[in-house]
């Protein structure tokens, strides 16, 4: 392992840039050499600057190649987010026989006659595996309609009127547009002005179809929008989704207006999208595991920003309607160490457990079931001063991720605070799956029902992990800790 990946916040089992700026995921794919990653890159700094797009390829999700910038600056602007596709039939006349790469970005540059931005959609294409891309000499594809924000194409192949279809972030609302060729692009139907929250811009759509609990013949559409930084009383960027009907040109809401469904509780999961052409059918998501809020200031020296772990979505159907699981891919696996199961043990009121992290890289498990108290959770301990709570409030009906003293905090206001998450007890229990890096805790509620992402900066990742039960007791089963190997040395 080189040394900077050594640096102090790095992340060892997160994919971050070896060096300087990044934030979106952009153009993901999976084609011939496996899962592309592009990404929103600044290489002359580590706050955002001229957008391009940065490159790495895995063969399992998990470890990453670092590959050279794959597009830069040009005429048309800087290169803001997109997507990528496979095109298999050469609809675009870009390819012969073989199928090629196709990205769809935002060019964001200016009108010519003054510096008002101006954002407008463009191709490139390569086929070299997305090692090198020719800029599409016909760019602009689609042009701005006089709208500010007008920005980040998420493309796919729609089987069902064999047709692409773009969603586009315009303002406060999704625009769907249509295509035969991913040149020219046909107004389809605009979504959202009412619906879900409008707390700020929206950004980075993404819309695809899931089978709802397995059942392929009850198939829904989730829209992804992820909506920018807000007010100081609100949580700063953050995801929400939509879920409901698509045609092939309008997607419809299943729920009312008023409806908001957030991806993540956590603050730090933003601009997440999907990976297209997965091979078996998997749909996989990544966020930026950022917030916009404090994103520029975070405490790390020779880059800045890492991405979630690679979740597999799914749809399960519960009282309250359809909602969106996710699970960390399977292929984690490949970084897994030794598990230690812990038994089952009854957490007496105020007589905490103890149980030694030593410092690893950690995925935890843990099922609690309320007996008589009414806080129970754990705690890590990063430090003596250090630590991370998780806590599940009976009478709130809320678990509680309780940054606020996990270590480096005072970079910005908005970033020591308790995330918290409605979530009600089913059969008095809650189950926890953690995943523990330097500077993250993911912590996925009841198999994915609910995510909590949240960047930490304790000074060393976990020294303790501490059971807790107040007022009365707790059981805790279903217990394992598993030690994860660092991606950069196995
Ligand atoms: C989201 C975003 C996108 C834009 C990009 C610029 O984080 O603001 O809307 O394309 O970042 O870097």
């Amino acid at each position: 392992m080189t040394a900077k990946f050594k640096e102090q916040h790095r992340p060892q089992f997160h994919f971050s840039p070896e060096e300087k700026w990044m934030n979106d995921p952009n153009g993901m794919v999976f084609f011939n050499d496996g899962y592309h990653l592009f990404y929103q890159y600044h290489p002359y700094g580590t706050t955002w600057g001229p957008m391009h797009w940065g490159h790495a390829v895995s063969k399992d999700l998990i470890h990453w190649e670092h590959l050279p910038i794959a597009l830069f600056p040009d005429e048309h602007g800087e290169i803001f987010s997109g997507s990528a596709v496979v095109d298999w039939n050469n609809t675009s006349g870009f390819f012969g026989d073989q199928p090629g790469l196709v990205a769809i970005y935002t060019s964001a540059g200016t009108y010519p006659d003054s510096n008002r931005p101006r954002q407008r959609q463009s191709l490139a294409y390569s086929k070299d595996n997305g090692r090198t891309w020719v800029k599409y000499e016909g760019n602009p594809v689609l042009s701005d309609v006089n709208i500010t924000d007008y920005r980040d194409p998420k493309v796919f192949w729609d089987n069902d009127t064999n047709k692409w279809v773009m969603v586009l972030a315009t303002g406060q609302s999704v625009t769907i547009y249509t295509s035969r060729n991913l040149k020219d692009w046909k107004f389809a139907s605009e979504f959202g002005n009412k619906a879900g929250s409008h707390d700020g811009v929206w950004e980075c759509p993404d819309l695809f179809k899931l089978p709802v609990d397995n059942n392929q013949d009850n198939q829904k559409w989730v829209m992804i929008v992820s909506i920018g930084d807000n007010g100081e009383s609100k949580e700063g960027s953050r995801t929400q989704y939509f879920i409901g009907q698509f045609d092939g040109t309008t997607f419809v809401n299943d729920y009312d207006d008023a409806t908001i469904l957030w991806l993540d509780y956590g603050r730090d999961n933003y601009a997440g999208v999907s990976w297209s052409d997965v091979k078996d059918g998997r749909r996989i998501y990544l966020g930026w595991m950022s917030n916009w809020r404090y994103a520029n200031q975070v405490p790390t020296n020779s880059f800045r920003s890492a991405m979630t772990l690679p979740r597999e979505l799914s749809l399960v159907s519960g009282i309250e309607g359809v909602r969106l699981v996710q699970k960390t891919v399977s292929e984690i696996n490949a970084i897994r160490k030794e598990t230690v199961s812990h038994q089952e043990k009854i957490i007496a009121a105020n007589h905490p457990v103890s149980i030694p992290l030593n410092n690893k890289l950690i995925e935890m498990t843990i099922q609690f079931e309320k007996v008589t108290s009414n806080q129970f959770g754990l705690i890590v301990q990063h430090s003596e001063t250090e630590k991370t709570s998780i806590t599940y409030d009976v009478l709130k009906e809320k678990l509680l991720v309780d940054r606020s003293n996990s270590g480096k905090n005072s970079f910005s206001t908005s970033f020591p605070t308790v995330q918290e998450t409605p979530l009600k007890l089913k059969n008095n229990i809650v189950k926890l799956q953690l995943f523990i890096d330097t500077s993250s805790i993911e912590v996925f509620v009841n198999d994915g029902e609910v995510a909590v992402t949240s960047l930490i900066f304790p000074s060393e990742a976990g020294q303790e992990l501490i059971l807790f039960s107040n007022e009365g007791n707790t059981i805790v089963s279903d217990f394992k800790i598993t030690e994860l190997n660092s991606i950069w040395s196995s």
